[in-house]
């Protein structure tokens, strides 16, 4: 386990596009060792613009994508087509955007039983993954310190053999509502983690995970913390706490 990278970049425009940056590094290295890339993704607003940007023409084919699998960090409890749904802002703002096969799109179920999504995901993670860990883990960071569905005091926090798990949160982003997530073993055992976190609400819990005392059952994102794998935080001024002018 090494120290996280951390880089504070002048704008969220430009942690956007040092994070496409990283993206396109990562897969070409993944490429070149495996000659397949796994990619999971997280819901949120702060990577919206990203997917926007790896869809453009500019970035849309410097991906090799028919080499690319894409699975995700979470999802909220709801049908795909939901607008809560992290499927459907993915699938929106990128997947259907991109050559990217149907077949190689893992998406959690938040139509089913949360519980059944959960178990589903976790074997085909479990068959996926038994050899070498996933590639690249794209995760935020809420405004209470949690990362994917990983919320302050829930049980998920805890959990330590499976894979995903499904868990009813009382305050989550979406108010109280189930949620289909990663655990942070399984996350842990990433070759790359990233983390983006933008903006100026976010600068007092983002400083309480990186230099405060270790308290992850209220800081979740202090679990995250990848055994053999680099961890990296891209953060604006802004969340860093600073003004554009410092
Ligand atoms: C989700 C996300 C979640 C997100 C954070 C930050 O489904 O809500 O995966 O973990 O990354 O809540 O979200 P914002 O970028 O919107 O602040």
């Amino acid at each position: 386990m090494t120290a996280p990278n951390i880089r504070v970049l002048p704008t969220a425009d430009a942690m956007i596009a040092e994070a496409a940056d990283r993206i396109i590094q990562a897969a070409s290295e993944s490429v070149d060792l495996f000659d397949r890339f796994s990619l999971f993704l997280s819901g949120g607003s702060t990577p919206k613009p990203l997917y926007e940007l790896l869809a453009s023409e500019d970035f849309s084919d410097v991906i090799p994508w028919n080499k690319v699998e894409v699975f995700f960090a979470d999802e909220r409890c709801v049908p795909p087509d939901h607008p809560d749904s992290n499927f459907r802002m993915i699938a929106e703002t990128l997947l259907t955007k991109v050559p990217l096969s149907r077949d190689n799109i893992y998406r959690m179920k938040g139509e089913i039983d949360p519980n059944a999504a959960a178990r589903e995901y976790g074997v085909m993670l479990k068959e996926k993954f038994s050899e070498t860990g996933p590639d690249f883990m794209l995760l935020g960071m809420g405004s209470d310190g949690h990362t994917a569905s990983l919320f302050p005091h829930s049980e998920a926090l805890g959990e330590k053999k499976h894979r995903c798990v499904a868990q009813f949160v009382e305050n989550s982003t979406t108010g109280k509502s189930w949620r289909i997530t990663l655990t942070a073993p399984f996350i842990n055992s990433a070759r790359d983690v990233l983390v983006l976190v933008a903006g100026e609400e976010k600068a007092k819990p983002l400083q309480q995970v990186l230099e405060g005392p270790p308290d992850p059952d209220r800081l979740p994102l202090q679990l995250i913390q990848p055994e053999n794998g680099r961890m990296a935080y891209l953060i604006d001024v802004a969340a860093a706490g600073m003004n554009e002018a410092d």
